[in-house]
């Protein structure tokens, strides 16, 4: 019996991190994807040393339209079958839609929406074939709730990933393939570093901001259950009901009033997501065959 193995996509810092550590804790192998080489491998020497399992890294850009199939093409040479996909690297976009330029938007569509359907459309029927699988996506509660202005393509994205997740769990049935989508709210991470909106959400109270190992820890335990939805948090489970209560005008309202708290409608300038420095080529394995 072979040990299952993880693909996560943003593993170098975040959620995607948190995933990691809780896949190589429960005994899997992990292929570890993002663009920082550095701190993919220094995370695969701590996860194979530390859990005797088998961490690799595929450095990969996913912006770039190839390299959903250059991932799969990797993982058939080195034989390497997924059992859980967790579809989790993106970023967003402070700012309204017209501050950005279009190519850096169509970027963002490529990361947010197409690689993901991409990944999953490549990874799933090797699941289906064994009977056995695993896909979580990283969604956003922004997902569940009324459009605010500025980041305006991310609720959109996240809103139609939740879709694709309802339909795609629906497309498995009963079997043993879950499909879920994970929707934490405000969560501790790089995000707001990334998109440049820290100093904003910093003024957000600390009960609205959730911990990156809890979110990983319950996304996959409510995969595991075969869970299509998880939300995690009391607080962000009763804000993504409230818009099915209130009628659509109320809920824009609330939104357009509140929305300037941690959105910036109209933001600087910018030419999209910072590109974290280091960024190289090349893959790696570590620890245990
Ligand atoms: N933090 C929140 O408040 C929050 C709330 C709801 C949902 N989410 C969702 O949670 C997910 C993870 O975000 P996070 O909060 O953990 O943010 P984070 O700490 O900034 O991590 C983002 C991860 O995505 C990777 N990534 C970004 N662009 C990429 C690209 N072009 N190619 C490959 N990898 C890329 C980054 O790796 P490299 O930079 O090394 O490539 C990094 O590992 C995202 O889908 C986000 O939308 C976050």
């Amino acid at each position: 019996m072979r040990r299952k193995r993880a693909l996560i996509t943003g593993a170098s810092s975040g959620i995607g991190l948190a995933f990691a550590h809780h896949c190589a804790r429960r005994g899997m192998d992990v292929v570890l994807v993002a663009r920082r080489q550095e701190r993919l491998r220094a995370l695969a020497k701590e996860l194979a040393e530390g859990h005797s399992i088998t961490a690799t890294v595929e450095v990969a850009d996913l912006a770039d339209p190839g390299a959903p199939a250059q991932i799969e093409s990797s993982l058939a040479e080195a034989g390497l079958e997924i059992d859980t996909l967790i579809n989790n690297a993106g970023y967003g976009l402070a700012g309204s839609f017209l501050l950005h330029k279009w190519e850096v938007h169509q970027r963002f569509l490529q990361v947010m929406l197409h690689s993901v359907c991409e990944l999953t459309h490549r990874l799933l029927p090797a699941m289906i074939e064994r009977g056995h699988g695993r896909v979580i996506i990283v969604s956003s509660v922004a997902g569940l709730l009324p459009g605010t202005a500025g980041h305006t393509l991310y609720a959109a994205v996240k809103a139609a990933l939740n879709l694709f997740v309802e339909s795609l769990a629906l497309e498995q049935g009963r079997s043993d393939v879950h499909v879920t989508a994970l929707c934490p709210g405000f969560t501790w991470s790089e995000f707001h570093d990334v998109n440049g909106t820290r100093e904003r959400v910093s003024k957000l109270p600390r009960w609205m901001w959730l911990d990156a190992e809890r979110v990983a820890g319950e996304g996959l335990a409510a995969c595991e259950r075969g869970d299509t939805y998880c939300i995690p948090g009391i607080v962000y489970r009763a804000l993504s009901l409230l818009p099915r209560l209130i009628p659509f005008r109320l809920s824009q309202e609330i939104s357009r009033r509140r929305g300037g708290a941690f959105r910036d409608p109209k933001g600087a300038i910018s030419s999209g997501q910072k590109i974290p420095a280091g960024e190289t080529d090349g893959n790696e394995e570590e620890g245990q065959k």
